[in-house]
Parts: structure tokens; sequence; C-alpha cells
């Protein structure tokens, strides 16, 4: 058995506990939230995509604290999965660390970069496993799109679009700009992320963007520059939550090959369709959610004793340190170099 903690019972930490509750080598041992309600389970929060959050693990023998380095210091839990506002995950991973838990912690890595590097330098002379939750690295259409790019399986990736654009979440933690960093950083970082993933870090980036709801940036759109002549001539990405209440959550993807052009949209159906000379597939993907697949990634690491591979705590500091670079284009509007310690 798996003895996991998960600390935060908020969005995420529910859907985490999703994953744990569906598999039978787990032991959900703890769980921590400041709270009460949360933590006693009389009050649920809910997720921004349909049968998110459910929370689905029972509880009924985990020791329930009510704060998370409470957790931390429990000696039955191995794994401590943090699932707290963004502004706390590098303490608290830190801390689990320090511990020598393996540990799972939410994205982004931290609001700064600077900070975001000494924990990847930290994780890196851990001999536990510590994973960032990039989960679009293993989201069913996206893992594919990473494989057909790196296979050329379509020949060339001439121009990559993402789009990532909702109504703001609500509540206190996202509208606190200091705590979140924005759409620019809680948001749009997944698709920075797996830009990154599939064509490197940019050497520059070129952002344009507006304040809204936070004091940062909650709308913004980059184009990734990119000096090697295999990258794309074209990456761009737009991110943001100042849309109107009522519009709902897109996420999507449009990437042209030299030989097929490949369309993402969670809401359409099929999810994922392949255009190629005047007819159009849809693409059959893996059942489940990102997160699912993502946690399971990151067990099977902890069970084979592996350092994970596809996302590294040194990759999300990276991610961090290209919104920053986003941020200072909008702020200077001119490219930026993003700095990668
Ligand atoms: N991977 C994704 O797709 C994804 C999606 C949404 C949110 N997130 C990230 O997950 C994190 C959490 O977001 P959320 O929407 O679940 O927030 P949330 O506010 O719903 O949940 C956070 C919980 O942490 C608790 N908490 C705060 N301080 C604590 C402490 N010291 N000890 C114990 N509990 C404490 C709060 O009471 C709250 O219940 C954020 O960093 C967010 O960016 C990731």
């Amino acid at each position: 058995m798996i003895n996991v903690g998960v600390i935060g019972l908020g969005m995420m930490g529910n859907t985490h506990l999703d994953v744990y509750g569906a598999r039978d080598d787990v032991n959900v041992a703890a769980v921590a939230d400041i709270d009460r309600d949360r933590l006693s389970g009389k009050a649920k929060a809910g997720g921004n995509i349909e049968g998110q959050a459910q929370g689905g693990a029972d509880l009924s023998a985990a020791r329930r604290y009510d704060e998370g380095m409470r957790l931390i210091a429990d000696p039955d839990v191995d794994v401590v999965d943090i699932c707290l506002w963004t502004h706390l995950h590098a303490a608290f991973a830190r801390a689990a660390i320090e511990a020598g838990k393996h540990v799972l912690v939410e994205k982004p890595l931290a609001p700064q970069g600077a900070e975001a590097f000494a924990l990847a330098r930290l994780a890196e002379r851990s001999d536990k496993v510590v994973m960032p939750a990039m989960c679009m690295r293993f989201w069913p259409g996206w893992d594919w799109l990473k494989a057909a790019i790196d296979e050329q399986r379509y020949g060339k990736v001439r121009a990559a679009h993402f789009r990532r654009v909702t109504s703001h979440p609500g509540g206190e933690f996202y509208l606190n700009g200091d705590q979140c960093g924005g759409a620019i950083l809680d948001l749009h970082v997944h698709d920075t992320d797996f830009i990154q993933w599939c064509f490197g870090p940019p050497a520059r980036v070129l952002s344009r963007g507006y304040d809204k709801l936070t004091n940062r940036i909650d709308h913004v759109v980059t184009s990734y520059h990119y000096k090697s002549d295999h990258a794309p001539a074209i990456v761009t990405a737009e991110g943001g939550w100042a849309y109107q209440e009522g519009f709902g959550f897109e996420m999507q993807f449009t990437v042209n090959f030299d030989d097929a052009t490949a369309v993402f949209d969670l809401a359409g159906d099929p999810v994922l369709r392949l255009i190629r000379a005047g007819e159009t597939e849809p693409v059959k993907l893996a059942e489940g959610m990102g997160y699912q697949h993502e946690i399971d990634y990151f067990l099977g690491c902890v069970v084979g004793g592996k350092k994970p591979q596809r996302v590294t705590v040194r990759d999300a500091a990276v991610s961090v340190a290209i919104v920053e670079a986003e941020a200072r284009s909008v702020r200077e509007g001119g490219p930026v170099k993003p700095e990668l310690a």
C-alpha cells in the first residue's frame, strides 16, 4: 500500500482524491486543510471540467490535520500531495522533501522563478520522487500531439496555436494576484509548459496582455520566438480568465504540420481531429483526464524507484521563468529573453 497524505482539500485536492480513490494500492492515510468545513467533509469545492473534483476517496480512516505542516510530520505518510495555493507550494514542498517524503506538488511551482529554481535544486538532491503536477503533459490528445511532433509523423510543424480562456473561477485566492499570479501564471502556464516540452524554451517571447480582476495579467497572448530552423515559424498561446461570467472554459490547440492539421477542442465532438488532403478523421484518445494519467505516472515512479523523466521540477521552474519573461514583455512592450537560472 502507498500511504498518501493530501494537503489542501479544494478543487485540486478533490481531483487528486478521485484518482487515489480509483486505485486499490493507495491508502489515503491523512488529509489536511485549514478550513474546518472542508476538512470535515461538510463543504466541498467544485471543478471546472465536468466530472472533476468529486473527492472520490474513502477518508473514513484518514487522519485529519488542521495545518498542512502537521501532515508532513506524520511518520506514516510516505507520499505528500500538495494541492495548496500557489504562494505556499515551494515552502510546503521544501518541508516535505526535507522530511524525506515523496512529493507531488501542484502547478505552478512558485510565483517567482528564483524560488522555483531553488526548489528544483533541492529536489535534484533528494533520493525520493519529487514531481510537479504539469498535467497537460499527460492529457489525452496533448500526449498524442507531443508524440506526433517528436516522430515527425506528419512532417515538420509550421505553426502551433494554443488557447485556454474562461471566465474568472471566483474565490479569494484567484482574485489575489500576489497569491495566484494572475491568469498568466495560474492558467496560461499550462500552455507555456507544453510549448517548452514540445519545442524547448524559446529564445524570446513577445506578449500583449492586460489586468482586470487581479493586480497581475488576467489575459495574455504570447508569440514564442525560436532561433532554430527546426522550430516552427509560428508558436502562439492565448490564456485568460477575464471573459464574462457564463463564457465557460475553452481549451484548444491548432497545429499545422507540413502534411496535416491537428485540431483539439475540449468541447468538440470529436475532441481531436486530424485534417489531411481534404479528409477529416477523428483521433481516438485514451479515457480519462490528464490528472489521472499524471498521478498514475507519479505513483509508477514511486513504486518503481525511478526519477520522473516526463516532467521534472526543473522543467516546471523553467515554465515559471518563461511566464515571468512574458509578464515583463507585456510591461515593457518588446521581446524578452527568459532567464533560465
Ligand atoms: N493542474 C491543474 O489543472 C490545476 C487546476 C486548478 C488549480 N490548480 C492549482 O492547484 C492549487 C490549488 O487550487 P484550488 O483551486 O484547489 O484551490 P482551493 O482554494 O480550492 O484549495 C486550496 C485549499 O488549501 C487549503 N489551505 C490553505 N492553506 C493551508 C495550509 N497551511 N494547510 C492546509 N490547507 C491549507 C485551503 O483552505 C483550501 O481548501 C493552485 O495552486 C492552483 O493553481 C491546478
